[in-house]
């Protein structure tokens, strides 16, 4: 946290926006909303009578020590606040001092170089950048373009860093709402800064707009219309129109073609990853980022549709989430009422990732601390079951976990049974995903996440869609089957469909 003095004219605007008018930018997942609960922020002293909002969030005791929410709270005047450092997570759930620059540390776990430069070695080879723009986190890769076609790709270095435009919302609709309200320039300048700060980080360049290589962008369609400043007027509404989904140059990049608005350039991406479009077998990916897109089909055709399964297995809309950052709790195993846990890179914990989020509701079932309802038993239901100092999880969180497991779940089944095929002839099942990378297949099946069928034909992919991006910067074959994966898939509504809402609502059982 960081104490910064901040002086508020107009009442009318949140302390929120006028934090990010003065330049700081919070985490805002609900997009100013009052329901996510990361936007807190301290006053020092003179602090706002807290509404209701803020009675719901925090404790008397916190609400006394002048926690806030700021999306919520309108003062004008002079104050002195504490607010979370850039990239933190609201503190309350954080130990002072643990956390690190994601962006430097995996910068540093990757082998970048971090210089700005590229090495003699890399400069005398034909290089490329993949990225993958994802709506919680973005990944590059630079990689060694080869021309031989059929060859994979030789990544050289990797770097990620969080999506800043979360500051506007966790999900794809709070950014278009975003757009559609005229903060469109912004979102746009946010995605191509950070962009361009991977390019540092990996010693290809300073600004994307600038490269002398290749840039080849995997995007989902929002964020991909958010980097080219395209309209996304008619992407909230039915019937969802985008307004460019082909494959085409933007500003010196390459973008990737989408299939629609709910299945865009990622998924494409993942699918020739995942080797889909070639094979006879067949196959089924599951990509279970902010947005749970999912995919089935073989050689001879595609079948795809999107959950909105919401954030919640990226550790948004849960109280004490944040995204697979080091100190992230990622596994969780509860013995006698007492929590064991394990964070990423061994750090002391600041908060819960997607992995840790669906551990922690499989062990609080396995261990009758919640019933297949999701009801706590007391007196966890008023307090939260502790995981760590400062970490709970609360009946709340049980219930945003029923939620994107139930979309999840029925969306796996409408899209197995639209393609005409049962889970025994399902021969694969592609997880990808920052959470695809380290699920625990026997927890996820066990809180009915995954059918028990397939729990043995899981293979972790991580991201796909960066993969896909690096191949197609390897080997130009990669345009023609991309071309061809637009055109042999097809999207079915989930929520349109008849048996969406009887199977939902059964999968909300654990
Ligand atoms: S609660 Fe304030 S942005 Fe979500």
């Amino acid at each position: 946290m960081k104490t910064i003095r901040l002086t508020i004219k107009d009442k009318n605007n949140s302390i929120l926006a006028s934090l990010r008018e003065a330049g700081y930018e919070l985490p805002a997942w609900c997009g100013g909303r009052g329901s996510c609960g990361k936007c807190g922020v301290r006053f020092i002293s003179d602090a706002p009578p807290p509404c209701a909002g803020d009675r719901e969030r925090f404790s008397d005791e916190e609400i006394s020590a002048g926690w806030r929410l700021s999306c919520l709270t309108h003062a004008a005047g002079t104050f002195v606040l504490e607010i979370p450092e850039s990239g933190e997570e609201m503190s309350r759930c954080s130990l002072p001092g643990d956390r690190e620059d994601v962006s430097r540390k995996e910068d540093s776990q990757s082998g970048s170089k971090g210089q700005g430069i590229l090495s003699g070695a890399d400069r005398s080879h034909e290089l490329a950048l993949a990225v993958d723009l994802g709506t919680t986190t973005i990944a590059a890769a630079l990689v060694e373009a080869r021309q031989e076609p059929g060859q994979g790709p030789k990544i050289l270095r990797t770097a990620t860093t969080i999506n800043r435009q979360r500051v506007y919302g966790a999900d794809v609709l709070s950014r278009i709402d975003a757009a559609n309200r005229g903060e469109g320039e912004k979102l746009k300048e946010l995605a191509m800064e950070d962009i361009s700060r991977l390019c540092r980080q990996l010693g290809c360049g300073s600004d994307v707009r600038d490269l002398a290589i290749p840039v080849i962008i995997s995007a989902n369609t929002t964020m991909g219309h958010l980097l080219q400043g395209l309209s996304c007027e008619k992407l909230g509404v039915y019937p969802y129109e985008p307004v460019d989904l082909s494959l085409h140059q933007y500003g010196g990049m390459t973008i990737l073609p989408g299939i629609s608005t709910y299945v865009g350039a990622d998924i494409v991406s993942g699918i020739i990853a995942c080797g889909i479009d070639r094979k006879e077998e067949l196959s089924l990916l599951l990509d279970l980022g902010t947005n749970g897109e999912m995919v089935i089909g073989s050689r001879d055709g595609i079948l795809a549709a999107s959950a909105a399964a919401g954030p919640a297995f990226e550790g948004g809309n849960i109280s004490c989430g944040v995204a697979g950052v080091p100190g992230a709790i990622d596994g969780v195993t509860i013995r006698d009422g007492k929590a064991l846990i394990s964070t990423i890179a061994a750090k002391p914990p600041i908060g819960l990732c997607g992995t840790g989020v669906l551990e922690t509701v499989y062990e609080l079932v396995r261990e009758g601390i919640a019933d297949r309802t999701g009801l706590m038993r007391q007196p966890w239901f008023e307090e939260g079951f502790p995981l760590a100092q400062d970490i709970t999880f609360t009946a709340k969180d049980i219930r945003e976990v029923q939620m994107a497991k139930a979309a999840i779940r029925a969306g796996i089944e409408i899209l197995t049974e639209s393609y005409g095929v049962s889970y025994d002839q399902i021969d694969r099942l592609y997880l990808a995903g920052g959470f695809g990378k380290k699920i625990n297949c026997r927890k996820a099946v066990g809180i009915g996440m995954l059918p028990e069928e397939l729990a043995d034909r899981v293979t972790a992919v991580g991201n796909s869609s960066l993969m896909g991006a690096a191949m197609f910067a390897a080997d130009p074959a990669v345009r023609e089957r991309m071309d061809r994966v637009t055109k042999i898939s097809r999207e079915i509504s989930l929520s349109n469909h008849r048996r969406f809402e009887d199977l939902y609502i059964d999968y909300m059982s654990l």
